[in-house]
């Protein structure tokens, strides 16, 4: 790709996307905006930039093909503000009242990326039921982002903008950036390769979290999962999608909209 001709795409995807393409590796991004273009059968970047300019449901396609690997801790805040103050409540106290004596939680991320989610997931139920265990799975194709999951970070500024001071102190290592989950925290989660398209899933979940992965699915291949995600869970259990991720006839898959977000399997 032409220098002049990346330097347009870098600039239609910071004024449109707001995408700031000079944090992403310069080689690898080129590699898969090549790839991108090739996908779309475009012939030019400039008829592409065109289209993404008038066609807003495109925009948010180029937008998450970018985003691809992104994560952050308590990424889209004001979700997990709801989860803190609703949902993992409930989840606790049907788990404590059900077959469950113990009262641990069977909680599994779906498309981890480097761990940011499992990780204020962690956080809220060490603050929530301190000293309790909980079985925390967390899955990704993505072997690389598995690794720095794995090995709590190294995590940017920009990755733990969400952390309060309180969090920073008690749950990372001291120093940073770039910064490191405690090993303390990293050790009760179970990192694993996963093909959510693929591979075939555990079961009796109280909750799953599957956010900001299944805006890259067909139609098709997103209502399996959903049918495949409510069988995994216990009735009760909770789906805890992407802001932007909404499914319009939960009922068809056994379940039922909570909220933005929130989906509770059927009794
Ligand atoms: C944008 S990240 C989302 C990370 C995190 N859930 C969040 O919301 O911040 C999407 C992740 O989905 C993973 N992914 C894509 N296709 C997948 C598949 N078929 N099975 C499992 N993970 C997949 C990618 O590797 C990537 O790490």
């Amino acid at each position: 790709m032409e220098a002049d001709v990346y330097q347009r795409i870098k600039y239609a995807a910071r004024t449109l996307l707001n995408i700031d393409l000079e944090q992403y590796k310069d080689a690898q991004m080129r590699r898969r905006l090549d790839s991108w273009l090739t996908r779309k059968q475009i012939a030019t970047w400039d008829e592409y930039i065109h289209l993404v300019r008038r066609d807003a449901e495109e925009r948010e396609r180029f937008r998450a093909y970018l985003t691809i690997n992104v994560s952050a801790f308590f990424r889209d805040i004001t979700r997990w503000q709801e989860f803190d103050r609703k949902i993992i409540r409930s989840l606790h106290q049907t788990a404590c009242t059900s077959l469950n004596p113990t009262g641990a939680l069977r909680i599994w991320s779906a498309g981890c990326s480097i761990g940011a989610e499992i990780y204020s997931l962690a956080m809220l139920c060490e603050q929530f039921t301190p000293g309790q265990s909980h079985f925390l799975l967390a899955t990704d194709i993505d072997r690389d982002a598995l690794a720095q999951a794995r090995a709590g970070g190294p995590y940017a500024n920009t990755e733990v903008q969400n952390i309060s001071k309180a969090q920073r102190l008690t749950y990372f290592q001291k120093g940073g950036p770039p910064f490191y989950i405690k090993h303390s925290l990293a050790q009760k989660i179970e990192f694993r390769e996963h093909n959510l398209l693929a591979d075939p899933f555990d079961s009796g979940f109280d909750l799953i979290l599957c956010r900001n992965v299944i805006i890259y699915f067909t139609d098709a291949a997103k209502e399996g999962l959903y049918r495949k995600f409510s069988q995994a869970l216990r009735p009760g259990g909770i789906l805890f999608l992407g802001s932007t991720e909404i499914i319009s006839r939960p009922s068809d898959f056994g379940m039922r909209g909570i909220g933005m977000s929130f989906y509770e399997k059927c009794e």
